[in-house]
């Protein structure tokens, strides 16, 4: 097995991950990081088969660098990402009937309100801050709205993501930086999770229902809306962000959208699987395993590169072109097998709600300065995008383009 002297919590690698993750898949379907004591796969088929067999690669030692179960985590492990069957099956099901389709359903025509009325404000303006004023602000309002958080400082529960994803890595500079304050965001969070604090409608206050329906503790309810917030903010603006950046820089692309808004649906795929928001994360083995041949020992930490998987050139054609019209099935930019991101589909509402919005109105992106990246150890975002857009009137979007999503 290949053994190789690369760091990929450096923030080199978080913010340009892709010539070092080609070494590494090209190495072997296993290699050994020494610098962290720990075994990688990044192959599509490899990744699969990790996320696939989940109690031979287990989660609930945690699915950060720290094995939970030796060493104290920084937090609390969560209830629904680190644990296994048969707990998983359990916390999962009542999450997921939250986020049921029917709850999805009903919030779309307001998100696509918000975001029509978002993207008209920042055509007007022209030149604005891709992350700051579109990829942060929409899905703090609208996802912290849909959770029921109350108004206020939400930009906390940003922080308190991206602790959770550095936090995800060994105890590097990244985290400390992170964690700078982590007593008083971690403070926050625990108030914000209160079912005192939060509105009666939000997916929060259906969560504290199932408690009183004897599904889940009242602690249990308070634990799983903290997930909400640590998994569902930064990713998704993470994924906002980079859309905007690849429709700047792959104009002809954003033509083919504007041209076909059944697209965008798939558009949004093809974000996920080429920029891997959630670039990696931890399973730890339960006992000896085996993967593509190679041999991985019991109780070792094993780093998943989804990026690796989403690049890999043994299921992708051109793996490193943004294309809208590829085939994005079986990417793993939102997991696989039982962990598969349960926010999944309420990730993909926000996505197309605001492509679509863009498409209506932005005939044109411009960079115009560099992108500024944010590495959170697992998980890569930008912290700032200038841009400024050419337009189509408000009324071409009734005309031409008649709200269309895919
Ligand atoms: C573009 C946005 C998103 C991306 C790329 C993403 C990615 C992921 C990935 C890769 C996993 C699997 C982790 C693992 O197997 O260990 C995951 C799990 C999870 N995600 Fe997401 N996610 C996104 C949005 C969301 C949203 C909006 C929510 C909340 C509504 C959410 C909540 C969760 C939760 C609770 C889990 C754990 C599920 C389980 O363990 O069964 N995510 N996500």
């Amino acid at each position: 097995m290949q053994v190789l002297d690369i760091d990929p919590f450096r923030d080199e690698f978080i913010a340009d991950p892709w010539r070092e993750l080609t070494q590494i898949r090209e190495a072997g379907p296993v290699v050994r990081l020494p610098m962290y004591d720990v075994y990688a796969v990044s192959r599509h088929e490899d990744v699969v088969h990790v996320l696939r067999d989940s109690q031979g690669f287990s989660s609930a030692a945690g699915v950060g660098y720290v094995n939970v179960k030796k060493d104290r985590p920084w937090r609390a492990p969560s209830i629904v990402l680190e644990v296994d069957k048969p707990l998983h099956s359990h916390t999962r099901r009542v999450i997921s009937q939250v986020l049921s389709d029917t709850a999805l359903r009903s919030l779309e025509p307001e998100f696509d309100r918000r975001a029509a009325e978002l993207v008209d404000e920042l055509v007007d303006r022209r030149d604005f801050d891709a992350v700051a004023d579109l990829a942060r602000r929409y899905p703090t309002d609208v996802f912290g709205d849909a959770v029921g958080l109350p108004p206020g400082d939400r930009a906390k529960a940003l922080e308190y993501g991206a602790m959770a994803f550095a936090g995800n890595g060994p105890p590097n500079a990244e985290f400390q930086r992170a964690a700078a304050d982590v007593d008083g965001v971690a403070r926050w969070v625990s108030e914000q999770c209160r079912r005192s604090a939060l509105t009666s409608t939000g997916f929060g206050a259906q969560l504290y229902r199932a408690a009183d329906r004897g599904l889940i503790t009242e602690d249990d309810a308070a634990l799983l809306v903290r997930s909400l917030l640590s998994a569902g903010l930064d990713t998704t603006v993470s994924a906002l962000a980079f859309a905007v950046m690849r429709f700047a820089t792959n104009p002809e692309q954003w033509d083919l959208l504007r041209q076909d808004p059944a697209l965008i649906q798939n558009a949004v795929e093809e974000v996920i699987r080429i920029e891997a928001p959630f670039l990696m994360f931890f399973r730890t083995t339960s006992g000896p395993q085996e993967v593509s041949g190679v041999k991985i020992p019991a109780e070792t930490k094993v780093l998943v590169f989804i990026g690796g998987a989403g690049r890999d050139p043994r299921k992708w054609e051109r793996p490193d072109d943004f294309d809208v019209r590829r085939d994005t099935s079986g990417h793993v930019g939102f997991g696989y097998g039982i962990h598969r991101c349960v926010g999944q589909a309420l990730a993909r509402v926000e996505l197309r709600s605001i492509l679509s919005a863009m498409a209506a109105r932005v005939t044109r992106w411009t960079l115009t300065g560099d992108a500024t990246y944010e590495c959170h150890n697992t998980l890569r975002t930008l912290s700032s995008l200038p841009v400024t857009v050419e337009s189509a009137p408000a009324l071409v979007r009734a005309a031409t383009i008649g709200g269309g999503r895919g």
